[in-house]
């Protein structure tokens, strides 16, 4: 049972992994699920709230996912460009704060100026949705720890500071779907104390339900932090 710290999971993270496998079990094109991936996504938006969640960061591509055959990575950029114009309204309506970690201004510069347009409009909401793009969490510790040195002093803290989820509340909860069991290069240091959970469920199957299954897993945990 949970004890001492509050059970509650004001931070949670999700690698949105599966829907290639998704496709391929349904003898579908991959495109076809990462695109009924994006409509997790969205569903997911729109029924968060009440949840009791101030911050939901989702990995969306990975510093590595350049690897992948270029009509992939342009069919999910693709899906990325048509996924902000068509809900971008709904976030600055629904009171969702866009936020972005990762070496984003390296996509593409129309895209880059979607992104940035996006931030500024919805800046003035309170529900954090944090989106990881062009994201590898080795990437982003060698930035915040030089930019740490250059202020002068490298401690847990100033590197803390310096990390791309620095306005973001601490990690409470790291969810990953599809049944794999790593973290491939997401929130490593965010991740120190957070609780894991690793579901079989593949990412265009995971739907608010399972995400309230999850928050309910969590308030089972007994957080130590080390200590006793
Ligand atoms: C996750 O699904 C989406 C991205 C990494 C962009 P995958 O495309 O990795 O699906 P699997 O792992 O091959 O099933
Ligand atoms: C992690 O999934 C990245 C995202 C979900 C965006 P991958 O499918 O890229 O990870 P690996 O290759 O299985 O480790
Ligand atoms: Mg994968």
């Amino acid at each position: 049972m949970a004890t001492g710290s509050t059970p509650r999971a004001k931070h949670v993270a999700i690698i949105m992994d599966g829907n290639g496998r998704w496709a391929k079990r349904k003898h579908l094109p991959r495109a076809m699920g990462h695109q009924r991936g994006v409509e997790a996504v969205r569903k997911l938006v729109r029924n968060v709230e009440g949840m009791g969640i101030d911050c939901l960061t989702l990995y969306a591509f990975s510093s590595e996912n350049w690897k992948r055959p270029a009509e992939e990575v342009s069919d999910l950029m693709g899906m990325l460009r048509k996924f902000i114009k068509s809900d971008l309204p709904e976030f600055i309506a629904n009171d969702v704060r866009l936020k972005i970690i990762g070496d984003y201004k390296a996509l593409e510069p129309d895209i880059v100026a979607q992104l940035e347009d996006a931030l500024e409009r919805t800046s003035k909401g309170s529900r954090i949705l944090a989106v990881a793009l062009n994201y590898g969490s080795q990437d982003e510790i060698v930035r915040a720890a030089s930019a740490a040195a250059q202020a002068g002093e490298v401690t847990a803290e100033s590197i803390a500071a310096n990390l791309d989820t620095a306005d973001l509340p601490p990690l409470d909860l790291l969810i990953r779907t599809s049944g794999e069991v790593r973290l491939s290069n997401f929130l490593l240091w965010q991740a120190a104390y957070a609780e894991m959970l690793f579901v079989d469920t593949l990412w265009p199957d995971f739907t608010p339900e399972h995400l309230q299954q999850a928050l309910d897993n969590f308030a089972d945990r007994e957080r130590r932090y080390g200590g006793r």
